[in-house]
């Protein structure tokens, strides 16, 4: 039996970003394990160059781990960590609630962002150096438009720290099982919680944009899509889901 990851945890008051961080002691060969959580960022960073805002009250950390596999299959971590996360807000949220997984990996709740995922490397070659996992989570405040896991959990209190370690303790089973089994029930599991499966999308690149029905996704973690008049799925590796 494989045993889980036993994390190392540091918490900060304030970092420009968990992240940036993290991708330091990648670099500098600290093992994995290390998580680095502060309880405001300076200059919170998420997918797209986007900013992520980061005031008191929401969990921020960055997790360092050392998959050993090559640049293809690492972007099956963003999938493990977007069920882990999952299945921590699982935990705490109120019945009533629809919990859905946003390709490729924010956490909705009724629609709206909970919580985000952003996953960067180091590479050696071919081969994985680190992967830096960072994680945000709306608890006590969120963004205009987004929503924070206080507002739907009937009035339970979500505290951070104890939340992060429902995360941490997720991430370790299922980065643990991934390691052993591979993707297939991390796929399964991303897939039945998936938001908009089976519907109609538009996915937009850097350089095109792409409509039809969602079907799925592929070993690599890329989005099926079946184009509108179209028989095949067409694979898209990196876009984000614009409706
Ligand atoms: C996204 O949805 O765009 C990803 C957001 C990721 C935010 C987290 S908060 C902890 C870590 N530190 C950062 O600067 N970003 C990630």
């Amino acid at each position: 039996m494989m045993s889980g990851i036993d994390w190392k945890t540091h918490t900060y008051a304030q970092l420009p970003s968990t992240q940036d961080y993290v991708k330091e002691l990648g670099d500098e060969g600290l093992p994995e394990g290390i998580v680095v959580q502060c309880l405001t960022q300076t200059k919170g960073r998420g997918r797209h160059g986007n900013s992520w805002t980061s005031p008191m009250g929401g969990l921020y950390m960055s997790v360092l781990l050392r998959p050993q596999c090559g640049a293809g299959i690492a972007g099956q971590l963003s999938f493990v960590v977007a069920v882990a996360v999952s299945a921590a807000i699982d935990e705490v949220l109120a019945p009533g609630h629809k919990k859905t997984l946003k390709w490729p990996n924010d956490v909705l709740i009724d629609g709206k962002k909970c919580a985000g995922i952003l996953l960067e490397s180091g590479m050696t070659g071919a081969m994985v150096d680190w992967i830096a996992a960072g994680i945000g989570v709306n608890i006590l405040s969120a963004p205009e438009g987004a929503v924070c896991l206080q507002d739907v959990c009937k009035g339970k209190q979500v505290p951070i720290h104890p939340f992060r370690d429902i995360v941490l303790s997720h991430l370790s089973a299922h980065y643990t099982h991934w390691k052993k089994r591979g993707f297939a029930d991390i796929r399964e599991t991303w897939l039945a919680q998936a938001h908009l499966l089976g519907q109609d999308i538009r996915a937009r690149t850097g350089s095109a944009e792409f409509t039809g029905v969602f079907k799925g996704i592929d070993e690599t973690g890329a989005l099926l899509i079946q184009e509108n008049g179209g028989t095949g799925n067409r694979a898209v590796p990196a876009a984000e889901i614009i409706s």
